[in-house]
């Protein structure tokens, strides 16, 4: 077994190395091997995504990932930026099917905008479909118009769009998922304006007849949004498109409290997997050694469940994980009076000591 590590930029450096460090506690049998990929990657050769790197990924069993970003390149041309690589390698593994829990641990429960009450217990799984709709659709670029408001300006452009099979594999994906939890999928459209998210809809109806013992919902995406916040526990699994699954998952992960805390998997049909934090590079806060680790521990716990087969030691990490909160340690996105505030190599060290 093969695991490539890629860090990336920002905190993505000191947070990998913490989920590595706990990796290699578990005494497992994998090899690992690390490259740089974003911004890091552009430095040293002139592109987010190397070749090399490519190979790397498709080649492991699994990729664990950091983050990605930085403003100092938001004037480079697209291609260059650094979330390129990100989504380059979603699209060259096939990473369809992207899985964002958002859990609210006990100790937590203090730490979300929201109140206690609405929260507390809360553990809900987005299924964002990857590779498809208005994130990959083409074409897409700058034009003169023809039509429209406004003849003859310049304008810009993008194309949402899925196709049958996208749709029914994700579908698919969910039901499985919602199975083996409360049987209750939400699939979040916006068919009542859309063309292709009515087509969406039509699609996981017919899906749904393959899983009878799982309740579907229908809701558009405005009310998801809003019930997220108003009900969040009335939710169990949510699959939706690459789009609304961008901006609900980050939605969700703050119910928790901290984005910091959530792990997320992104598998292709081979159950090839990225593994990452749901947060970014956040480069205010890197090298200063106070970011949170916990969510890239989490996302190689994931990894060894979904990937590595070795769900014993997923377990394990989760459990450690718990431990520490339970004795009161905090990274200051998660502090609140009368915790013990540390940094993230503390918190690295102590979840590697509540291994054992
Ligand atoms: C995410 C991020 C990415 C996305 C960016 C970095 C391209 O926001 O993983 O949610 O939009 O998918
Ligand atoms: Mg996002």
């Amino acid at each position: 077994m093969k695991i490539a590590v890629l860090p990336g930029d920002g905190i993505g450096t000191e947070i990998v190395a913490e989920a590595v460090k706990v990796l290699q506690v578990l005494d497992l049998q994998f090899e690992m091997e690390q490259a740089l990929v974003g911004g890091a990657a552009y430095e040293a050769h002139g592109h987010p995504l190397p070749d090399s790197t490519l190979k790397l990924a498709k080649e492991a069993d699994a990729v664990l990932f950091g983050a990605v970003g930085d403003w100092k390149y938001d004037k480079l041309d697209r291609p260059l930026r650094p979330e390129q690589a990100i989504l380059g390698l979603r699209k060259n593994l096939g990473l369809f099917a992207n899985f964002r829990p958002a859990i609210c641990y006990e100790q937590l429960v203090g730490a979300s905008s929201l109140k206690p009450e609405l929260i507390a217990g809360l553990d809900i799984l987005i299924i964002r479909e990857l590779t498809g709709d208005i994130y990959f659709g083409q074409p897409r670029g700058r034009r003169t118009a023809v039509d429209g408001h406004f003849p003859g300006a310049e304008e810009a452009f993008d194309t949402m769009r899925y196709s049958r099979p996208e749709i029914e594999r994700i579908a698919h994906v969910a039901f499985q998922a919602a199975r083996k939890r409360g049987k209750k999928l939400t699939s979040v459209d916006k068919a009542n304006v859309l063309e292709t998210f009515q087509f969406w809809k039509d699609v996981v109806t017919e899906v749904h007849k393959d899983y009878p013992d799982v309740a579907l919902e229908h809701m558009y995406v405005d009310n998801a949004a809003m019930q997220l916040v108003k009900a969040p526990k009335k939710f169990d699994v949510v699959v939706t498109g690459n789009m609304f699954g961008d901006i609900l998952s980050d939605e969700a992960a703050m119910l928790t409290g901290s984005i910091g805390m959530l792990p997320s998997a992104s598998l292709n049909s081979a159950s090839q997997g990225l593994y990452e934090p749901s947060h970014g590079s956040a480069p205010d806060i890197a090298g200063k050694g106070v970011a949170n680790p916990l969510a890239t521990i989490l996302s190689a716990a994931m990894m060894l469940r979904f990937s590595l087969n070795q769900p014993e030691a997923a377990d394990r990490i989760e459990t450690a994980v718990k431990q520490v909160l339970a004795s009161g340690l905090r990274t200051a996105d998660i502090w609140s009076e009368g915790a013990t505030r540390v940094g993230t190599r503390e918190m690295g060290d102590a979840v590697v000591k509540a291994l054992g």
